[in-house]
């Protein structure tokens, strides 16, 4: 069979879309039982966006790779494939990554593809992109994370209405003759298969809380460092630390076993509260977007929640054209 020759892939660029009403900690506490000082001490938020009734994990997913295809120069007839990630898109068909290669002009020929891991989505989905990109299959792919978590959680319920927000993140991963991605470390932990849930009738999001935080804060450190080592490189070379913007007080202690308070951490929580899928790409793009994010640096990557699952990843981070 032909297979092309071996050839890696990197990242081009960023883009993200975030509903325009935003949420305050004050706000929250005139609906439940709750106060600014409770959520920013245990989470670190203090704001979220929150989709409005023309905004939809479509709409949104649609923006936010508009945006990254702008970002990288890449003009939509050249994408070979979109994958969306995504807990919270209501149709099984059509599924939101069709939605969004008809909105986008796509070739006919391009693949459009929905996955859902849950919170560590973008991950997966960037992971199978590159390996797409590695066998020929595309030149150019679009990775997005896009999620509407205040229409799943249940609005009275403090312990985790205060915690969600709404919001799309995406890149566009072109091919490269130096592999920019890393090699994907990934996997699941069975013992939390149900700690994360979507479900009922009306669905609500769900979890339990405290056991994902004990296993974040002892057991997530070593699935990243098999990330980075699977790089083939240390953690002195990373210089960008971008995990799942689930709270600051699992990013916090994470970045502290891992040795980067020196680095360029991605804190987006704060201003966007857990995003899911969309958590990641929304925070590296947003620092993109301000020119604060390192330029063609090695960034580490981490994700996990519902499923249980979990995924690491090394990229070097995109140069702007200047
Ligand atoms: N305001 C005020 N008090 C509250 C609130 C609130 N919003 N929510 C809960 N409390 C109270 C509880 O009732 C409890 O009171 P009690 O001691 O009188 O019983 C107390 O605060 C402590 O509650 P805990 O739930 O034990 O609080 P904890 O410190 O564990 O923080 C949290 C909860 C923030 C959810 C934390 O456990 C966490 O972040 N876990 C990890 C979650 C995660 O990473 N999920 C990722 C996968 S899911 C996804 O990303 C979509």
């Amino acid at each position: 069979m032909n297979t092309p020759a071996l050839r890696g892939s990197r990242i081009l660029g960023f883009g993200h879309h975030q509903p325009a009403r935003v949420l305050t900690n004050d706000e929250l506490s005139t609906m439940v039982d709750t106060n600014d000082e409770w959520i920013r001490t245990r989470t670190g938020i203090e704001t979220r966006h929150i989709a409005g009734p023309s905004d939809t994990v479509t709409s949104m997913a649609i923006e936010a790779a508009r945006n990254a295809l702008a970002d990288s120069g890449v003009a939509p007839a050249d994408v070979g494939l979109v994958i969306v990630a995504s807990t919270t898109h209501r149709d099984r068909a059509p599924y939101t990554a069709g939605r969004v290669a008809a909105a986008l002009g796509l070739s006919p020929s391009a693949a459009p593809i929905d996955i859902n891991t849950a919170c560590s989505g973008f991950e997966y989905g960037v992971a199978l992109a590159d390996q797409a990109i590695r066998v020929g299959s595309t030149d150019i792919a679009v990775v997005i994370g896009s999620e509407i978590l205040s229409g799943i959680v249940d609005w009275s319920d403090r312990s985790t209405c205060v915690l969600v927000g709404d919001g799309a993140g995406a890149a566009v991963l072109g091919v490269s003759d130096e592999a920019q991605i890393g090699p994907v470390s990934w996997g699941s932990v069975p013992h939390l298969e149900e700690a994360v849930l979507v479900s009922g009738d009306p669905e609500r999001f769900s979890q339990e809380g405290r056991s994902i935080y004990r296993w974040a804060i002892t057991e997530a450190a070593d699935h990243a460092r098999a990330a980075v080592a699977a790089a083939g490189l240390t953690l002195d070379d990373i210089e960008v630390f971008a995990f799942h913007q689930a709270n600051l007080r699992i990013i916090e202690p994470l970045v502290t076993a891992l040795g980067g308070e020196s680095k360029f951490v991605v804190r987006d929580v704060v201003e966007s509260g857990n995003t899911s899928a969309a958590s990641v790409p929304l925070g590296l793009s947003k620092a993109w977007a301000r020119g604060d994010l390192p330029e063609g640096v090695p960034a580490l990557r981490f994700g996990f929640g519902g499923g249980f699952a979990h995924a690491g990843q090394v990229v070097t981070t995109p140069v702007r054209v200047r």
